[in-house]
């Protein structure tokens, strides 16, 4: 494999190539350097600040240069992960986080676009693409959050329609291996969640107006997440009490973001507070009961949970669709039965 890495300083260069065996053939260059760009490659490292907007502007000519390059791996400082949304808009297909490990590294690299770069009617780029614009408008969600700033919930409802009509089109099995494949952390369940209640929706028959309900609320529901500190957040293993209680405080801190923001209706605000609640009552925020909880929030609840078992994370094998769906018909009392049984076609089968 030819791998051709753009980075700001040598010493990144050296940890990136480090990461290779004897068997890549490995080009590198500074930015701004195009003295040294290869022709052609299979795949382009990019390490650079992307903050800075000197950066942007080169690496757009970077990035024009390298536009038939099946994957476009950027690698973002844990910092500046908001900046995903940069990434994206620059032609990433992947978005690794600093310290690059070499199994996200591989997987990267050899999990995608095998071949060629995926033509423009191709289904896979098709759902490439959807994933890919779900991530931008994710992170540019994340990021108003994090600065106070109010979300564009219309942009996020459009992405999540495209996520919906793509998993009409090509299926649900189809969706959950793209995002795996291209997707890390937050922005991965996101995307998953998404397509599993957009999946639910479908099944269920939904009319279009409730299946926007559902799909849009599952696209904001964890959005709190912007206020939790990375190091929660993206604690490999298990948390202690207090970083769960921490963690807890995510659905309040999503309704008091979306609270009065155009386009954001009621029913996404009780789904973004709510999609902990349990009918037992054993949930939070609120411990409502089961007379308080809404069929979009029982619906998006069966469909997070889902979503969060069959993730793949660094740390954590994903657990089988299977299996996950066998853990969701163990939370009697907890789920409403008749969902969690109409669930089982799009767990098992969709
Ligand atoms: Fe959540
Ligand atoms: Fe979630």
């Amino acid at each position: 494999m030819l791998v051709h890495i753009v980075a700001e300083d040598q010493n990144r260069i050296s940890e990136l190539r480090a990461l290779f065996g004897s068997q890549d053939r490995i080009t590198s260059a500074l930015l701004n350097d195009e003295s040294s760009v290869p022709k052609e490659c299979d795949a382009m490292i990019v390490a650079v600040d992307l903050r800075n907007a000197d950066n942007i502007a080169a690496l757009k000519e970077v990035s024009a240069a390298f536009k038939n390059t099946p994957r476009k791996i950027f690698v973002i400082d844990q910092k500046v992960r908001l900046f995903a949304a940069q990434a994206y808009a620059l032609g990433a297909t992947h978005v690794l986080f600093h310290p690059v490990y070499q199994p996200s590294l591989l997987a990267a690299l050899n999990g995608a676009g095998k071949s060629n770069v995926v033509s423009e009617d191709d289904d896979q780029g098709g759902a490439r693409r959807a994933a890919s614009e779900g991530a931008v408008s994710l992170a540019s969600m994340f990021s108003a959050v994090s600065s106070g700033q109010q979300v564009d919930a219309a942009a996020a409802k459009h992405a999540a329609g495209r996520i919906s009509d793509m998993i009409a089109e090509d299926g649900f099995s189809h969706w959950l291996e793209t995002v795996r494949r291209h997707h890390e952390g937050t922005y991965q369940h996101c995307l998953l969640v998404t397509g599993t209640a957009a999946a639910f929706g479908l099944n269920l028959g939904l009319a279009k107006a409730d299946l926007e309900r559902v799909y849009s609320a599952a696209m904001f529901h964890d959005v709190g997440k912007a206020k939790i500190p990375l190091a929660i957040l993206d604690k490999p293993g298990r948390l202690d009490d207090r970083e769960r209680a921490v963690i807890e405080t995510h659905p309040a801190a999503g309704y008091d973001a979306l609270k009065g923001t155009r386009g954001i209706s009621s029913e996404i605000l009780d789904a973004v507070r709510h999609h902990h609640e349990y009918l037992d009552g054993s949930g939070y925020p609120d411990a409502l009961c089961a007379a308080g909880i809404s069929d979009i929030v029982r619906i998006l609840t069966i469909s997070d949970i889902f979503s969060a078992l069959i993730e793949d994370r660094r740390y954590k094998a994903p657990t089988s669709r299977a299996e996950a769906y066998e853990i969701l018909c163990g939370m009697r009392g907890k789920l409403e039965g008749p969902l969690v049984v109409a669930f089982k076609e799009v767990a098992l089968n969709r």
